[in-house]
């Protein structure tokens, strides 16, 4: 059995104020073709069946979620969490869910805040990650070759001789970084020696959940009453139970920095998680003067500006390296360096009221 798991519970708070708690970027139209969630989704057609595809979603965006994506899941693999705990949980519901439905199987997991250029590239990579999980019994990661010192990714060191002989791009993985400083992500930049963690991941249901038992056996022993209800009506009720008791820890740093039985295959297919306002130049193309615009707009001696607007008309004059973010109910002005900061907006609001 093979088995796609999509994560799509994420608050997307450094897309604020275009990115709301019930309207998440994975539920927007941001690349003008259609909902992040649905390009998704749609992306593993052909490789693994809708019945086999499970989404992981927050109880905040169960309902928006379900009108608005188009394709037709099964209701039964929509899980949804009663609040947020970050995705090492919902790795592991999810990987429980399908250990205890179906048995040993493959999981791929995938982000829903992607943009990939060259699908049918990715749709390879993803099947030779397919096979080594199922040959190796390790984690497998997807590697990009970073273009930027991004502090909003996790990085990859890797061993130089390949791992396998086919395919030959599979690395066993040295070191992992989640989410380095911007100083030592500009040194691994300069070194060629570090890929990307692209987010997307391939390991086989049995894997993971050991890997849970060794490295977060807390939120392992918390989650587990889970599975004798996973099959009944009330698995919402334990659910509610249990989230609350949970540690909110990212896979990244709670499993993938802490195992040493990590590989990476690198890939090359366009690439972009649209995680803030700074990567919205993936998908729209920069002007002459270095802005990508999505809105009315006039401007005098403007360059290198991010400014996105929904009804009004902005205008701007001798500016530079700014993002512009206008919607009905809030305005959002930042220096582009700090678009990774703009959560810190949301958390602002939170506790203001
Ligand atoms: N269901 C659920 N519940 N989904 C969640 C939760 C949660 O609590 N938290 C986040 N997600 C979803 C998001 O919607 C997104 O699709 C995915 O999980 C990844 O979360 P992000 O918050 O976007 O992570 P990131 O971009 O900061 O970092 C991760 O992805 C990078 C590449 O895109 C890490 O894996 C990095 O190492 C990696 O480089
Ligand atoms: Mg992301």
């Amino acid at each position: 059995h093979k088995f796609v798991t999509i994560l799509a519970g994420g608050g997307g708070t450094r897309f604020w104020p275009l990115s709301r708690q019930e309207m998440p970027k994975q539920l927007l139209n941001i690349s003008g073709n259609d909902i992040m969630l649905n390009d998704t989704i749609g992306r593993f057609n052909g490789v693994i069946p809708l019945e086999n595809t499970i989404v992981v979603t927050n109880s905040s965006q169960a309902v928006q979620l379900e009108s608005i994506m188009h394709i037709s899941v099964p209701a039964s693999n929509i899980l949804v969490e009663p609040i947020a705990r970050n995705t090492a949980a919902s790795i592991l519901y999810a990987a429980l869910f399908i250990n205890q439905k179906f048995g040993d199987s493959l999981m791929v997991v995938s982000p829903s805040d992607h943009h990939i250029t060259d699908e049918a590239k990715y749709k390879k990579t993803l099947s030779e990650a397919c096979s080594v999980a199922e040959e190796t019994n390790k984690i497998v990661t997807i590697g990009i070759k970073p273009t930027f010192p991004s502090t909003g990714y996790g990085y990859i060191s890797h061993s130089s001789e390949a791992y396998l002989t086919k395919p030959c791009n599979v690395y066993e993985v040295a070191e992992f970084v989640e989410k380095p400083s911007f100083i030592v992500a500009e040194e691994y930049l300069s070194s060629g020696n570090y890929l990307w963690n692209s987010g997307i991941f391939i390991w086989k249901t049995s894997v993971i959940i050991d890997h849970f038992k060794r490295y977060l056996p807390r939120l392992y022993k918390t989650m587990l009453p889970l599975v004798d209800y996973l099959d009944r009506d009330h698995q919402k009720d334990i659910i509610r139970d249990i989230y609350p008791n949970l540690q909110n820890i990212s896979i990244d740093y709670g499993v993938l920095e802490r195992s040493d039985e990590v590989v990476v295959i690198s890939g090359d297919f366009g690439w972009n998680d649209i995680g803030s306002w700074d990567a919205l130049g993936a998908i729209i193309p920069p002007d002459e003067f270095g802005n990508i615009v999505k809105s009315k707009h006039l401007g005098i001696q403007t360059r290198n500006s991010i400014i996105y607007g929904e009804e009004r008309l902005i205008t701007t004059i001798g500016i530079d390296g700014l993002i512009i973010a206008d919607t009905k109910d809030a305005l959002l002005i930042c220096s582009k360096d700090r678009a990774q900061d703009v959560k810190d907006i949301v958390v602002l609001l939170k506790k203001n009221g």
